[in-house]
């Protein structure tokens, strides 16, 4: 680092961590100097966590953005259309897209989708889908071009070429406790969407305890930023607010994750983790002009569901991104982790409570998810729930088995028990879909 650069990072780090503004040719600078390498981590580290505490109002967030969207190289698919995807914001047990984007792809819309991995707790698109042997999310532009062209759906990672800058500071992000931040999450995700040439975007923006907004209105004000900044730059967005208390269908972990969404795409799947994919698909097809409104396109998808195109596009994605489509039709032959510990319940009664971001940092100890950036993931490691909130339980029922490569140890058993709470009287049934907002009835 030359002193020059050095100290005018330390200079707008102060800005920043005195609740100033930065403007756009400084937002710029520091993104680009991180890009080439001339701020160090421990300074963009400094950075994140003044953003995190001081916030950035919405036009610094537009910067912010656009300087992470500029970048790398943009996406140009003029010949495939319309094009349309989902992001969701990082929740438990959360393999929507896997299911929805081969989905939606079978009703004529292209999802070229760029995704992230784990954060904390929450799982990663691109961890899942690597738990596959072979499976490969680092495409070149060409090969995304191709496949989005022949399958219609891809799904893939920011890469040295595409949004660089989400790539490094995801990262960091995940290792310096400064993920749950208003503008870094806009700016994270708007910067992969608007790189993809998309027409419109549904954003799943989860609310709850295993959630980065853990109350409605911290949730609505994400979705605010989200959609108005999506609106500077002239992309349709809407968003579902959809519920995060407990973990999103049984499995949390990334090869477990897979073998539901298997499940899932063979219309076997949990009525919780269907309902958010048809909700959020619907809206794909309205916003691509494939249906008149969400419940003809729910429909439409049912239908694309059980014919099983769905699960035969999944595969087809698979096989084309290398993945071996064997493990998917025959999840046996995926070897399981070396240790397993079955919990049972303590006392008859009803589950009242299943805390998601519990159960999602026991993944991250059991070797399922990442403290530190670069640390690898064990796909294998994760919990098995055999119950939801609602379930009726007698004492001595299994509840739920953890896997792991390593010892399980008494915290991580404990940590898992207290997610747990079982009570004499069902807990009032809860809304998974809370709100629907969009450009109209935002601004
Ligand atoms: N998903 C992203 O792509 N980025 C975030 O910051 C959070 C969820």
């Amino acid at each position: 680092m030359n002193n020059g650069a050095g100290m005018r990072t330390i200079e707008l780090i102060a800005k920043k961590r005195d609740g100033q503004k930065l403007l756009k040719s400084e937002i710029q600078y520091l993104i680009d100097g991180y890009c080439q390498d001339y701020i160090p981590d421990y300074q963009m580290s400094a950075l994140l966590m003044a953003i995190y505490l001081k916030g950035m109002d919405a036009e610094e967030t537009a910067c912010l953005t656009e300087a992470m969207l500029l970048s790398g190289e943009r996406f140009r698919f003029k010949e495939v259309s319309p094009k349309v995807d989902k992001h969701s914001t990082g929740g438990v047990g959360d393999k929507i897209s896997l299911i929805l984007a081969p989905l939606v792809a079978c009703c004529g819309i292209a999802v070229p989708m760029l995704s992230g991995r784990g954060l904390l707790h929450s799982g990663g698109t691109l961890d899942k889908l690597e738990s596959i042997p072979g499976f490969s999310s680092d495409l070149a532009a060409e090969a995304f071009h191709q496949q989005l062209h022949s399958l219609g759906v891809v799904m893939a990672g920011q890469t040295a070429r595409l949004v660089p800058a989400d790539k490094k500071l995801y990262a960091l992000r995940d290792a310096t406790a400064t993920v749950a931040s208003i503008p870094l999450i806009t700016a994270s995700i708007l910067s992969k969407k608007l790189a993809e040439d998309i027409d419109a975007l549904v954003l799943d923006i989860k609310c709850g305890v295993g959630a980065f907004m853990q109350t409605p209105e911290e949730a609505k004000n994400l979705a605010a930023s989200l959609i108005s900044t999506a609106e500077r730059h002239h992309l349709p967005t809407t968003a579902l607010i959809t519920n995060m208390d407990q973990p999103l269908g049984y499995a949390v972990g990334n090869w477990l994750e897979v073998r539901e969404v298997v499940n899932c795409l063979q219309n076997k799947g949990p009525a919780d983790i269907m309902e958010i994919v048809y909700a959020l698909a619907a809206h794909m097809l309205v916003m691509a002009k494939r249906a008149e409104n969400t419940s003809r396109a729910k429909e439409i998808l049912d239908k694309k569901l059980r014919s099983g195109e769905a699960w035969e596009k999944f595969l087809n994605m698979v096989q084309s991104q290398n993945g071996e489509t064997r493990y998917l039709r025959n999840p046996s032959l995926y070897e399981t982790a070396r240790y397993e510990k079955k919990l049972y319940a303590p006392q008859q009664g009803f589950v009242t409570r299943i805390d998601a971001m519990k159960i999602g940092m026991s993944v991250v100890y059991l070797g399922g998810g990442r403290a530190v950036k670069e640390e690898s993931i064990n796909y294998k490691a994760g919990i098995q729930l055999n119950v939801k909130v609602g379930s009726q339980v007698e004492k001595n029922d299994l509840i739920t088995t953890l896997y792991s490569d390593t010892p399980i140890s008494e915290t991580i058993i404990n940590g898992v028990m207290a997610a747990f709470k079982i009570k004499k009287k069902p807990a009032a049934e809860t809304t998974l879909i809370l709100k629907t907002l969009s450009t109209k009835n935002l601004l």
